[in-house]
């Protein structure tokens, strides 16, 4: 039976110039290199000038991703920014991209949904272009979270780095098996009741600031590989694949120790995941697309692999997109 499907038509990135190592880290706050790249991973992390925006890494990123895709920006009848660190508390950052990217048709709008904002993008805009009420989509993940960032609180400021990626999606007609290209799968879930172990302790509604992050990093670690093991086994379960099949897992990217604790649980040996950490830090919303444009354009993905992204963040929030490329 035919049906539509959201096809995964181009991929982008872009990164702040300015890089920050561990070593500069250690001249802010009391760490070390060793210690970051020991208990996260991390090696180093890019940051935005004060003059670069969520917007203009979102363009740059989104920019790219046209270009590779071949479809004009005209054609182009929606866009989703999913960020936590928008530009302005309104209008929306995607409405800035949108005009930035000259698009003039459709609709935008951002999706907040911290670092599972990108999965919960490709959902919405998935449930949008399958039902036929719009053909082409941006999904961009953009942050500057080294805007909310207590630069005084070692346990936090080592661990995030801002970035955008993008993906251009396309309403495609598919046979309706297992076997199509484009969106097989995506799931959304949240609990707020875990909201204090990850949470900004501001916002315009309750301190008129934007404050700072603030996490239990102990808690959150033990949620998120329970969360997303749950989450890609129900997706599994929900398309017939099992792990094996899988060809490539681009995670979200928080620490290389919830990577290899998910991958061990699942059985997914080390050469089927895209790592970024090290270069990227956590980019909250970004890093999913941001691994996928690194999986790109090392040639590690190619048309017609399975690919897997999951991701949680704060809420919780947390979620899993299965796609044939
Ligand atoms: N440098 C040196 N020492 C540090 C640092 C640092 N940057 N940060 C904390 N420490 C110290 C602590 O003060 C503590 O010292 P103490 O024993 O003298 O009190 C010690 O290291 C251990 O601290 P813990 O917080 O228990 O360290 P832990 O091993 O849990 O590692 C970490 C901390 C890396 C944050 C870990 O808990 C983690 O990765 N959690 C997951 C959180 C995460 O990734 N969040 C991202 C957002 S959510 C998401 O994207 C899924």
């Amino acid at each position: 039976m035919a049906v539509i499907r959201t096809v995964i038509r181009g991929v982008g990135a872009s990164l702040p110039k300015r890089i920050m190592t561990n070593q500069e880290m250690s001249s802010i706050v009391d760490t070390t290199d060793e210690w970051i790249a020991e208990r996260t991973g991390i090696r180093q992390r890019h940051i935005a000038s004060d003059n670069e925006l969520t917007s203009d890494l979102g363009i740059a990123a989104a920019r790219q991703a046209l270009v590779r895709s071949g479809i004009d920006p005209v054609e182009i009848d929606l866009v989703i920014c999913a960020t936590a660190t928008p530009d302005r508390t309104f209008p929306a950052t995607a409405v800035k991209i949108q005009h930035g990217l000259g698009v003039t048709k459709g609709a935008a709008f951002d999706i907040q949904a911290v670092c599972s904002g990108f999965v919960y993008a490709m959902a919405t805009a998935d449930n949008f272009l399958k039902t036929g009420q719009f053909k082409r989509a941006i999904v961009i993940g953009a942050e500057t979270f080294s805007r909310i960032l207590d630069w005084t609180d070692r346990g936090t400021c080592v661990l995030f780095g801002d970035g955008a990626g993008a993906v251009v999606l396309e309403a495609q007609p598919q046979h309706g098996t297992r076997e199509d290209r484009g969106i097989l799968s995506t799931i959304i879930r949240s609990d707020g009741r875990y909201e204090d172990l990850l949470y900004v302790d501001g916002g315009p509604g309750s301190t008129k600031t934007t404050g700072h992050l603030r996490m239990n990093g102990r808690e959150v670690f033990r949620h998120a590989v329970q969360k997303i093991h749950g989450v890609i086994e129900e997706t599994l379960i929900q398309t017939g694949y099992t792990a094996d099949e899988i060809d490539l897992f681009v995670p979200h990217q928080a620490n290389k120790r919830i990577l290899d604790g998910i991958a061990r649980k699942l059985g997914v040996g080390p050469e089927k995941i895209v790592v970024t950490l090290e270069k990227h830090g956590n980019t909250s919303a970004a890093s999913i697309p941001l691994a996928l444009n690194e999986a790109f354009e090392s040639h590690r993905i190619k048309e017609g692999n399975l690919v897997l992204m999951e991701a949680m963040g704060g809420g919780f929030t947390w979620g899993a997109v299965l796609v044939r490329w």
